[in-house]
């Protein structure tokens, strides 16, 4: 008796069920998204010019067929902001970039319903025009429509067993040039996809001409100096001169307009390669692409590279790190600003247990303004965050740059490659380190006050509204 009655209600209730139903998904479905009408134009304007079978992506998200079964993941990656490797705050510090490659809210709002909508492909006469495809292992500056470099110096490779420590690779290459050249961009790239899974990072120190001097930078006095007579390690490397520093999921570094990197006949460039096994044999190097300004144009200004330190030393030992087991930690770095100082760009460098880096102005006055927070950090990801020219902060002389780091050495952490394990500071990928890759313009008093004029007698970041360059 009870179990009849159960079945007939389940009957019934099936039946209420699906008549309840009928009337709203029909609404929805007419709504849902589809592949080739809207998402098909997403993924070609934010993932193909990495998800295709030239590039560096795991996948292709080209046609329907290949992006349907990554539907869930998808979905949880550009929900989380994930992908696109965009991982800045987008309520704090500059908002407005030069390559913004995020996707808006309503990007996210059209691939999250088409997932849950079952993914439908939709007519495939709705399909954009497909674009062209990469050639292998291309520039991040032919991608993003710069053309291709104007000179290209090779290192010799290096070939790293399937096993074996961690390996800094320090080969010199000459730099064949017949007359000196202002440099506008500069990009670093494994020499091949594969050497893209053993290159941690890759630094080209420029050997100079005697007559290149200015390429030192001096305008910044590292807070670990013990005396302003006495370097200490950090502040020695940002002294020497540096073409760029590119670590893995970097771009390119483009410069101020008007600013730019001198390169003199008789040059060299001194590599600086971290290279890590990763269980299988592979051979590879870096290569530097540089993009000049035409011939006999020379910018105004010299632009450096710094590495704003986000760890504190103690005194002559170095830098102290002590992240403990199964703990998210941080740690601080403090730089003073000898000059006036113009910041053109943010991209932290972590290794594995990098969790999140705050970079913070303490204003002469006391005032403090956050720069740039990159909350959502990933290993994989030393994104390059380029201002956009009005969006340029300027600093005055003596402000602190305040470098905040944390780390996750949980198992939360899918990097983590043992949350057992006490990390320090060092460099090879397991030890720990954090810095601010930023590269700087000085400004002289009257170019400083100038600035203010301009931006309604207040430093820092200039208040200009939040805007993707590469929106669809
Ligand atoms: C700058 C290059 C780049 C862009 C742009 C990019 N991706 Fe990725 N994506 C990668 C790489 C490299 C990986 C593998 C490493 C990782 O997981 O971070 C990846 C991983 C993924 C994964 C996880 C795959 C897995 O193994 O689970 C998904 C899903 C994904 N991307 C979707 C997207 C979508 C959707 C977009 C565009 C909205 C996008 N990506 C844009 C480079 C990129």
């Amino acid at each position: 008796m009870t179990g009849r009655a159960f079945v007939g209600w389940q009957v019934i209730s099936a039946g209420v069920v699906t008549l309840a139903l009928a009337a709203p998904a029909q609404a929805a479905e007419a709504k849902t998204p589809t592949f080739s009408k809207d998402v098909a134009p997403i993924f070609q304007s934010k993932c193909q010019k990495c998800h295709q079978p030239n590039s560096i992506a795991p996948m292709s998200l080209i046609t329907f067929q290949e992006s349907r079964p990554w539907a869930r993941a998808i979905k949880e990656r550009v929900m989380t902001r994930q992908m696109p490797p965009w991982h800045i705050n987008q309520s704090v510090g500059v908002q407005k970039f030069q390559n913004d490659m995020s996707l808006t809210p309503d990007q996210i709002d059209t691939i999250v319903r088409w997932v849950d909508g079952g993914s439908p492909q939709g007519d495939p006469k709705d399909l954009p025009k497909p674009v062209a495809l990469l050639t292998n292992n291309e520039w991040q500056g032919v991608m993003d429509g710069f053309g291709p470099p104007d000179l290209v110096i090779r290192s010799s490779e290096y070939t790293m067993p399937a096993q074996h420590q961690d390996v800094w690779y320090r080969p010199m290459s000459e730099i064949p040039l017949t007359e000196p050249r202002w440099i506008r961009m500069v990009e670093i790239r494994p020499t091949n996809l594969q050497a893209r899974k053993i290159l941690h990072h890759s630094v080209a120190y420029q050997v100079l001409n005697p007559d290149n001097v200015q390429a030192i930078n001096t305008g910044i006095q590292d807070s670990r100096s013990l005396s302003p007579t006495q370097l200490t390690a950090d502040d020695a490397v940002n002294r020497r001169p540096m073409l760029m520093e590119w670590a893995i999921g970097k771009g390119y570094d483009r410069y101020m307009e008007q600013t730019g990197k001198l390169v003199m006949p008789g040059e060299k460039i001194s590599w600086d390669q971290h290279i890590h096994a990763v269980g299988e044999e592979i051979a590879g190097g870096s290569e530097l692409g540089l993009w000049f300004y035409p011939q006999g144009q020379a910018p105004k200004k010299r632009s450096y590279l710094v590495g704003f330190t986000g760890i504190k030393s103690r005194g002559k030992d170095g830098p102290y790190l002590d992240i403990p087991p199964n703990m998210i930690a941080h740690s601080e770095g403090f730089t003073v600003l000898k000059e006036h100082t113009l910041i053109t760009n943010f991209q932290p460098h972590f290794h594995l247990r990098g969790k999140a880096m705050l970079v913070e102005a303490i204003l002469p006055d006391g005032q403090t303004q956050v720069v740039s927070h990159v909350d959502n950090f990933n290993f994989n990801w030393m994104t390059n965050y380029i201002y956009a020219e009005d969006a340029i902060p300027a600093f005055p002389k003596g402000t602190i740059i305040h470098v905040t780091a944390w780390y996750d050495n949980t198992k939360a952490n899918k990097n983590n490659p043992d949350p057992d394990q006490w990390v320090g500071y060092g460099d090879r990928t397991v030890d720990e380190m954090a810095h601010a890759w930023m590269n700087v313009v000085y400004l002289s008093d009257a170019e400083y006050q100038d600035w203010l004029s301009r931006h309604g007698g207040k430093p820092g970041v200039p208040n200009v509204p939040r805007q993707t360059t590469q929106q669809q």
